[in-house]
């Protein structure tokens, strides 16, 4: 094979923050026509290197060059301009405008005398969107669409340009599998027209799917670039985080309590249908099913955050009404969101009272919240997940993408709840801390907590949970107990396939 010319390469990056040395001499090559996966744990220093790629930050030493000239990216429209499109870790979309603004922000096609060409705008807009063959169109307002949706809509935005090298930055967190195949096919299509790709992602088996070659970052420094084909998950890990992981099945036991929470009959509109369950002290639950099937929904409802429409909640034994998140939370109910960026924190405000904002009332002194009191949950919560930042007055918005998840985890887990619902816990989250918050979560169970998981990771609801509620299209169709469950049998009930008796 001849030596390619990259497409651009990048030499000797360094970028410090305040407290933070994020990137430390990192050099990297991206090859025209290859997927380049970019790994390590979260705090590493990924978003950063992209970031200073992409014209968003200005290094403090290092060079970029491109098509072999050293270049200065003088901010985004000028690394789109040298052909080099970002799809960001956090959306960046205006909500209040329509998907075509959206997409053509600051280039929207022009008549004379300046005026918006809305024709030719919705014309190309339209052409994109079915290229990506999604469900919404040109007029569509970004606000009124799901995540996944408007993920889709920046992936739009970067099919505009005549692109030399498309990063995603965690393009699949959000995406149901059907997203997931289309956003596939577009890399490939990039890929075969020689477009170079680098990509983010803390899903391995994704990366071995779709990447050619993975460099790995630990705290800001490279640690090397390997061909995907020649190694593998246990690899990659131990490069990341240099050391292994014990990725066992959960074995242990403890013995369980009274029943925590029950749900008998529960329906919700045309959500969820007839859904009963009991949860115990010391239990973990999982609910498990494809994207759609209601599970997001139940715990949203036992969170008060929707109301059934048909159905009860008992707790110790005694019905309840669960009409908001604060009778929920005088309940003893947490839910961790699955939109942790919608409903999870408050992004200009620092680590320690985002992390202890449920329960100020609870910690006042006087008049005066008492600071100290505040300072040792963070402490204590931090260490406990390993929460990457220079020290509690950080702003959250500047921590990384994950251990921003990590600080609404510990904000629901300081309060103590009776009863913990926490759906999708570990989504951005790398592979070491997520073996952690596994962890967590079963010390949790041991301690008395009831806890439900929802996730779409197979290996992470058999990993966690005593027993397993599989869903389909708003029912439960089984209940698996952690000895029955296999993953055969447990693909068939979320399919649809097995009828099953249900639980
Ligand atoms: N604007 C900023 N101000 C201060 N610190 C920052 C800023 N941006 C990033 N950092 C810090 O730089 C380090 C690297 O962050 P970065 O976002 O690059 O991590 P990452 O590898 O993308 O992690 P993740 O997997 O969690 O997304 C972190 O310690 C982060 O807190
Ligand atoms: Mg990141």
């Amino acid at each position: 094979m001849t030596e390619q010319t990259p497409v651009l390469r990048l030499e000797g990056i360094v970028k410090t923050f305040p407290g933070v040395r994020a990137l430390d001499g990192v050099s990297l090559t991206l090859l025209p026509g290859e997927v380049h996966a970019l790994m390590g744990e979260n705090g590493a220093g990924k978003s950063t290197l992209m970031k200073v790629l992409g014209g968003i930050y200005q290094p403090d030493e290092g060079q970029i060059i491109v098509d072999e000239q050293p270049v200065v990216m003088s901010g985004p429209l000028e690394a789109k301009a040298k052909g080099i499109v970002f799809i960001h870790q956090e959306l960046s979309l205006a909500t209040e405008l329509s998907v075509a603004e959206n997409i053509y922000l600051g280039e929207l096609p022009r008549k004379r005398f300046g005026l918006v060409d809305w024709a030719q705008l919705e014309a190309n807009t339209n052409k994109i969107l079915k290229k990506l063959n999604v469900g919404f169109n040109a007029k569509t307002r970004v606000g009124s669409l799901s995540i996944a949706n408007q993920q889709m809509v920046e992936i739009a935005r970067a099919l505009t340009v005549d692109a030399k090298a498309v990063i995603f930055d965690e393009p699949t967190a959000s995406l149901t599998d059907a997203e997931k195949v289309v956003l596939f096919e577009v890399i490939a299509d990039l890929q075969s027209q020689g477009v170079g790709i680098a990509y983010i992602s803390h899903r391995m088996e994704e990366i071995f799917k779709i990447t050619d070659r993975i460099s790995v970052l630990r705290d800001g420094q490279y640690q090397g670039t390997v061909n995907a084909a020649e190694t593998d998950e246990e690899g990659v890990t131990q490069m990341m985080i240099g050391r292994k992981l014990d990725l066992s099945r959960n074995e242990s036991h403890h013995e369980l309590g009274e029943v925590a929470i029950e749900v008998r009959g529960l329906s919700c509109g045309n959500l969820y249908h007839d859904v009963s369950f009991e949860v115990r002290r010391g239990e973990v639950v999982g609910f498990y099913g494809l994207v759609g099937a209601g599970r997001t929904e139940i715990a949203e409802t036992l969170f008060g955050l929707r109301n059934p429409s048909a159905g009860t909640i008992l707790m110790n034994g005694e019905e309840v009404t669960i009409q908001s998140p604060a009778d929920a939370i005088a309940r003893g109910i947490s839910l961790v969101p699955e939109d942790r960026k919608g409903q999870g924190l408050v992004l200009g405000m620092n680590c320690r009272d985002n992390m202890t904002l449920p329960q100020v009332g609870d910690l006042t002194a006087g008049p005066f919240v008492s600071d100290g009191a505040e300072v040792a949950i963070f402490d204590q919560y931090r260490d406990k997940l390993d929460i990457r930042t220079p020290g509690w007055r950080q702003t959250v918005g500047n921590l990384s993408g994950g251990n921003q998840q990590k600080i609404v985890i510990g904000k629901w887990l300081s309060m103590h709840p009776n009863v913990l619902i926490v759906d999708e816990p570990t989504r951005g989250i790398d592979v070491g801390s997520k073996s952690e918050i596994h962890n967590l979560i079963r010390e949790l169970a041991a301690q008395g907590y009831a806890v439900i998981v929802v996730s779409s990771e197979m290996p992470e609801v058999l990993h966690v949970s005593d027993r397993i509620v599989a869903m389909y299209m708003g029912r439960i169709i089984r209940t698996f107990t952690s000895e029955e469950v296999t993953e055969d049998n447990l693909i068939q009930a979320i399919s649809g396939i097995e009828g099953g008796k249900v639980a």
